[in-house]
């Protein structure tokens, strides 16, 4: 009787679903309220590295006002769009504030290291000119199936993570930033790439290129 009236009511369901999202107790694999995004992060130790999770956002689907859903993805500062050159890499870098990455056309493959693996040092730039390492985690972002990322691996202990871009085409990526960099709440669902498992999307995992 319960859910029932809750099913009933889009305000009662907002707050029920929300409650539930707060707990990290939504059911992910089997939900049409929760959206998942790759995030690009710094290991919460030393020495700090670029990592890559699953994050399931807090904040839930609700209905759209004519058809479908809409999720509130917090504030934003601005918006900038970025043109990256065919078969480009750019190196080590860090974003340049904690952000959402939206791909609109290409491919964009993040490559991240674990300077612990192997006792190996981080690659360095002569090095990947050479032929790169095999990377810890791969994060392949694609127009149309997992085009928006979130970026937040800013910390400057870090050298960051490596991005190419490796279709015959421009890459075109907008890059906005959260306002005062305050990253949207989110619960942890599992380290590295979010799967299919979590999506009911078909997502990159290491291809080995
Ligand atoms: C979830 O899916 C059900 C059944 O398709 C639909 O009735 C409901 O409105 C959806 N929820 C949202 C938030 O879109
Ligand atoms: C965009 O927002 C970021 C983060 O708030 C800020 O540091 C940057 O200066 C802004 N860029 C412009 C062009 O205003």
């Amino acid at each position: 009787m319960l859910l029932r009236k809750l099913l009933i009511s889009p305000f009662l369901a907002f707050h029920f679903l929300g409650g539930l999202a707060q707990n990290g107790n939504l059911p992910h694999a089997s939900s049409n309220t929760t959206l998942y995004l790759s995030a690009v992060v710094n290991s919460p130790t030393a020495p700090y590295h670029a990592i890559i999770e699953c994050w399931a956002l807090a904040a839930p689907f609700i209905r759209y006002h004519t058809v479908g859903k809409a999720l509130d993805l917090g504030d934003t500062s601005n918006a900038t769009y970025v043109v990256l050159p065919p078969r480009s890499a750019e190196g080590w870098h860090r974003p340049p504030h904690p952000m959402f990455f939206i791909l609109l056309s290409g491919l964009a493959h993040v490559r991240t290291y674990d300077p612990a693996d192997d006792n190996m040092n981080l690659p360095s730039q002569q090095e990947l000119s050479m032929g790169l390492p095999k990377p810890t985690e791969s994060l392949y972002i694609t127009p149309g199936v997992d085009s928006l990322i979130i970026a937040v691996d800013t910390d400057k202990r870090s050298p960051g993570h490596l991005t190419y871009y490796p279709s015959d085409v421009e890459a075109v990526a907008l890059q906005i930033p959260f306002q005062d960099g305050k990253v949207p709440k989110h619960t942890v669902v599992h380290p590295g790439p979010c799967q299919a498992d979590t999506e009911h999307r078909v997502r990159g995992k290491d291809r080995n290129t």
